[in-house]
Order: C-alpha cells, then structure tokens, then sequence
C-alpha cells in the first residue's frame, strides 16, 4: 500500500485496483482508545483490513476497485470529549471549531494537531476526495456477550444505537467538613451522587435505554472540605433516536430539580450528539453470504457502541463484521478474542472482497 497520514492524524493505505477500476472500497477502524483499555476496540479492524489487503497482494489480486484502508486516528474522543474527529475529517464533517477545544492540561486541539505535525488548517483538505466509493466496511470486537452465547464467531451489524453526550456541573458551596452544620450544606456532590442513581434507575426502567454516568470530578476534592463543585459526563443510548433524545431530556431536567432541591446550580452543555445509522443490506447481504459460503451461520445483530462507521454513513454505504469477544468485555484490560475466530474474520472479509468485485 501506499501509505500517508493526513492532517487529523489518520493513516490512509492505498491498495490499486484493477487497470480499468474506477471506484474505491475503505476498510478500517480507529487506533485510539480509552483510559485502562482493551487492546482490540479499534485496532483489531485496522489488523484484520492490512491482513486481508496482504492476503490480495501476496495472490496478486487487484480488484475492479481500489480500497484504502484507514486507521482513523480518535474514535473514542477521551481527549476533546468529541467522539469520531479521523472519520469526521474524512467524511468532510469535521467541525473547525472544535480545534478551539481544550484538554485536561489545557492545551487546545489545534496544538496537539500540530505537535504530531499535522496542520490545523488544513484538516478540511484531507475529506474524501478519491472519487466513487463502493462502500466502507468496519471489522470490530463485538464488545457485548451476543455471538459468545450462540456460540458464533463473527456476527453482522445491522446498525448503530445513537448516542448522546452531556457535561453537568453541580455547583454548590466548598465549606469546611467539621464545622459546616448539615443543614448548612451545599455539598455539590451529594447533589450528583443522587442523579448518578436517577439515571440508572430511570435507563433501568426503559426498554432498550442505557444511560451512563462515567467521569466525575470533584472539587476541591479533599477529605476535609464539603465538595463544592462536582463536573460530570453523562451518556444517553437508545437504538431509537426520539427515545434517546426524550431520555436525554428527561435526565436533564430531573438533574434540575435535584439541583434546585439542594440550593445547587446547574449548568449543562452537549458535547455530542449522532443519530442511529443502518448499515446497507446490500453489503450487509453480501457479508453474510461470506461467513456463510466459508460455513459459519450468521446472526445479526444491532451495536450499542459507536464506530467511524457512524461518521462513514454520510459519506457512502456502510457495513460492519463484529468478531466474538471473551465474556461481553470491553474499555476493560481484559478484553479478549481468539487467534482462531480473527483468522476467521479475515477470511470472511476476504470473501466479503471477492462477492463485492463480483456483484454489480
Ligand atoms: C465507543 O467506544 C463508544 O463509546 O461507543
Ligand atoms: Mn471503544
Ligand atoms: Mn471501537
């Protein structure tokens, strides 16, 4: 392949195709991760597209479409707190003002963009500008308990559950935890502890909610000081797109009323927000009739995680291989798959490859 990295930080491979081919396929997934991480989530689509493409050059195969595998470079968006940046500037959706975004330490986007290298204004350059495209495909770890419990080793995506972010600070008084009466109090974080446990009690109570309260910050975060400001995350899923946007509501107001029961201000802001998105039947179709023409019954199955497929949608057909993951374990160490069921996803992908340069 022929290999650059673009401006956002994604790396681009590109295999040519056949002489006449004038269309391109994208194979990829992200390198980034999550703090404590699995080593799969991402990397494990990049591997098994570089091993399916070395599988075409080592038989000297070109196919009538070119196909550029993409590492994208932040999927996860632990950093900016913006999930999909790589598949965002390929897809020509990226946002410029998200470069004025600040990291913990406080340096902005546009910074970290340029200590790798890359140059911040001109991010917009690197959107997809090889012509037609035959479609992106993403191979990943399932990262839920599906395919282990049937006892399969790839699945079919058939689409991927929206997501919305939020930050909420709480803000109520730093007082002195000794002196400080309990009636006094404006504790910032007893004020989130109870909307931590609303909102698992309300995504609990609805069908095909999950809602998650994963990062909270407590200042000034000493043993002898009643908190006063608490910021935290707040992650709303649904796979449809009007109850996930009724939830997020909800959620945000019952945060209101446990603020203003508590003497507490409330500010919240979205930090992001994706639609559900399908994937083709088309290419769907054609990827279970690969796991099945190499003798592995397929299922189905809908994603609860996000993926750059999400961001790829807009810009072409999308289609998805989840490979079976060891107990449902994910943005975990021990996040596991087998030597024998990656082999088995490159050699669908492979297939996958060969019925797409057939199918017209
Ligand atoms: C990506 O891993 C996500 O949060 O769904
Ligand atoms: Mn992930
Ligand atoms: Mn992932």
């Amino acid at each position: 392949m022929v290999v650059s990295r673009d401006n956002i930080g994604n790396l681009r491979g590109w295999y040519e195709g056949a002489k006449d081919a004038n269309q391109a396929m994208l194979l990829g997934s992200h390198l980034d991760s999550v703090r404590d991480a699995g080593k799969y989530d991402g990397p494990l689509g990049v591997l098994v597209a570089i091993a399916a493409v070395r599988d075409l050059y080592n038989r000297g195969v070109r196919l009538p479409y070119a196909i550029e595998v993409v590492a994208f470079a932040d999927e996860e968006g632990l950093r900016y707190g913006t999930t999909y940046l790589g598949s965002k500037a390929l897809a020509g959706t990226f946002d410029a003002a998200d470069l004025n975004r600040i990291d913990a330490a406080g340096v902005t986007m546009a910074d970290a963009v340029r200590t790798f290298g890359g140059d911040p204004d001109r991010i917009a350059e690197d959107r997809w500008k090889g012509g037609d495209l035959v479609g992106y495909c993403e191979v990943h770890i399932e990262q839920g308990p599906v395919l282990e419990a049937r006892g399969l080793p790839v699945g079919v995506v058939s689409g991927i559950a929206g997501q919305s972010r939020h930050q909420l600070t709480f803000t109520g008084e730093a007082a002195h935890a000794g002196t400080t009466p309990m009636d006094h109090r404006k504790d910032a974080l007893v004020a989130a502890s109870v909307f931590v446990q609303a909102v698992a009690d309300y995504a609990e109570s609805q069908a095909g909610l999950v809602a998650t309260v994963g990062r909270l910050t407590v200042q000034p975060g000493a043993a002898n000081v009643v908190p006063g400001e608490v910021i935290l995350s707040l992650d709303v899923r649904h796979a449809r797109d009007a109850d996930r946007l009724h939830a997020s509501k909800h959620l945000i107001d019952v945060a209101g009323k446990i603020a203003a029961q508590r003497g507490i201000a409330l500010t919240t802001t979205q930090v992001s927000e994706n639609g559900t998105v399908q994937c083709s039947p088309r290419l769907s179709s054609l990827m279970a009739r690969a796991a099945e023409d190499l003798g592995h019954a397929t299922i189905q199955l809908a994603s609860g995680a996000g993926h750059d497929a999400v961001e790829m949608a807009g810009l072409t057909d999308i289609t998805m291989l989840f490979v079976r993951c060891k107990g449902g374990i994910s943005h975990n160490p021990a996040e596991s798959v087998t030597e024998e069921d990656v082999a088995v996803a490159i050699d669908v992908l492979g297939k996958f490859l060969a019925l797409l340069a057939a199918d017209d």
